[in-house]
């Protein structure tokens, strides 16, 4: 079984049982499944390519030899997992040192949800292809969106970015995923996404998983999107221009 499906089975494991949900910061969680997740993919990642470099969120790191490293969210969407709200992933990207994206597997377990993507291999969902939408105008979307851990220095400056947001498009949706938003994007369900906060590890295999499904991302300002960034807007490419616009 893929590594990112039995992780998936990991956590689900925890759903009906003690989590051991601790805070690493006031509202930032981290819970027995996203560690013992992170445990099983690091070790299996690290038998089969021990020269490669790895980063992942709960503190495994290991700089390789190779040109290439793993970038891996053993649990997106924390609060929404130790809360029982079924939208959370685990996340694993290849990228070389170059920053290009080579691979991206998003996969939410209590929906056996597998999305995946490789450099100039497409995007696929459960095996079948996706892409992203054709919704030529924002008056006409649906938008997802996230909240930053720190957004009570933040509040004001969110919920503005947020008013305009919700003045102009059909509506929007929060599930808590990062990762997930964005391949829900790829597959079609969303129009566009944009958050402020993020991690590498959030963004990183989606982000491949978007392109090959024929969307694209940018900062909040328009200028390429990076990982190492914490600011995303990605979009089925036809909105784009406009949400970019509202956004920033
Ligand atoms: C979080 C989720 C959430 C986003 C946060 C992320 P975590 O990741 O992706 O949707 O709003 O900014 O940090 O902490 O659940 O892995
Ligand atoms: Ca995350
Ligand atoms: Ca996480």
């Amino acid at each position: 079984m893929p590594i990112a499906k039995e992780a998936g089975s990991i956590i689900l494991s925890y759903l009906d049982r003690n989590k051991n949900t601790e805070h690493k910061g006031d509202i930032n969680l981290v819970t027995a499944a996203d560690k013992e997740s992170e445990k099983y993919i690091v070790e299996n990642l690290q038998r089969l390519f021990p020269d490669d470099t790895i980063i992942a969120e709960e503190g495994h790191e290991k700089q390789g030899s190779s040109e290439y490293l793993w970038i891996i969210d053993p649990l997106d969407g924390t609060t929404s997992f130790a809360h029982n709200f079924p939208f959370f992933a685990v996340s694993i990207a290849m990228y070389n040192k170059e920053n290009i994206p080579l691979l991206g597997v998003v996969y939410n377990p209590f929906f056996n949800e597998y999305f995946e993507a490789s450099k100039g291999g497409g995007a696929f969902l459960n095996q079948k292809v996706i892409s992203v939408t054709k919704t030529e105008k924002a008056s006409n979307s649906l938008i997802g969106t996230g909240f930053p851990y720190d957004r009570r220095e933040k509040m004001k400056f969110i919920l503005d970015r947020l008013s305009r947001v919700l003045f102009v498009v059909h509506d929007v949706r929060r599930t808590g995923s990062a990762a997930l938003d964005i391949c829900y994007v790829a597959a079609g369900r969303l129009d566009a996404y944009y958050e402020e906060g993020l991690n590498p590890w959030d963004t990183a295999a989606a982000y491949c998983i978007l392109l090959e499904a024929g969307g694209i991302a940018s900062k909040f300002n328009n200028d390429q999107f990076d990982i190492y960034y914490p600011e995303i807007i990605a979009s089925n490419k036809l909105i784009h221009n406009e949400i970019k616009e509202i956004v920033s």
